[in-house]
């Protein structure tokens, strides 16, 4: 794949890079494991809406990204400005169930608005349409006072499929969650 002519890169991380890369549609480079780390300002991110936490230290986002690229039922791509060094984001695509994918995503809070992952999440979902044979749909779930992210996903063309409610550690009441369904 070529350099890239166009707003942002998203080049596929450890295994994924062995099974094929996602290009953004104005067109990706692919960096892999040799593009640079992932500073941590430039990655500060609101995890408000997600289980994960922030990590604090560069150890700890080894310690993930290690425990990330051991499974081979999950890929994951980095986000970066076509113009810029530094990771902005990252998606990570799995299937835990044959035939049902799952996406997740988070974008630096600076890049937000920008229509970035839209066009990440998009690249992502036809990536895994084109190489995994074998799916049939992805689904998702987003905290229902998450607006930007049921935004991104409807415009990746999901639909709200239903409701429910899930315990997450750092909340003290049940999380109201909408679940997002894309055929593949
Ligand atoms: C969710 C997230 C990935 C969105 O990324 P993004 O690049 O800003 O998204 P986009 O710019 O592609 O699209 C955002 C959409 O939300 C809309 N939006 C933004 N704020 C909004 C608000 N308060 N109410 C309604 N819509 C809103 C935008 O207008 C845009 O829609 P439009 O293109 O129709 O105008 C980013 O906010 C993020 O990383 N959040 C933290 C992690 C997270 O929540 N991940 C998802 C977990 S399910």
């Amino acid at each position: 794949m070529g350099a890239s002519q166009g707003r942002i890169t998203v080049p596929s991380l450890g295994r994924a890079s062995a099974k094929g890369r996602c290009a953004g549609s104005r067109r990706s480079v692919s960096r892999g494991l040799t593009g640079p780390p992932c500073r941590t300002n430039s990655c500060t991110t609101s995890y408000q809406y997600t289980t994960g936490t922030t990590p604090k230290r560069p150890e700890e986002t080894h310690a993930w990204l290690q425990a990330v690229l051991a499974d081979p039922e999950t890929h994951m791509w980095a986000i970066y400005l076509a113009d810029d060094p530094s990771v902005i984001g990252a998606l990570e695509f799995g299937m835990p169930t044959p035939g049902l994918g799952s996406i997740h995503y988070a974008l630096g809070r600076s890049h937000w608005g920008a229509g970035l992952m839209t066009e990440a999440v998009d690249a992502v979902c036809r990536w895994a349409t084109n190489t995994l044979p074998s799916l049939r749909e992805i689904t998702t779930s987003v905290a229902a006072a998450n607006v930007r992210s049921a935004r991104v996903l409807e415009k990746c063309g999901f639909q709200r499929v239903g409701s429910a409610f899930e315990v997450w550690e750092r909340h003290a009441s049940p999380i109201e969650l909408h679940v997002y369904r894309r055929e593949a």
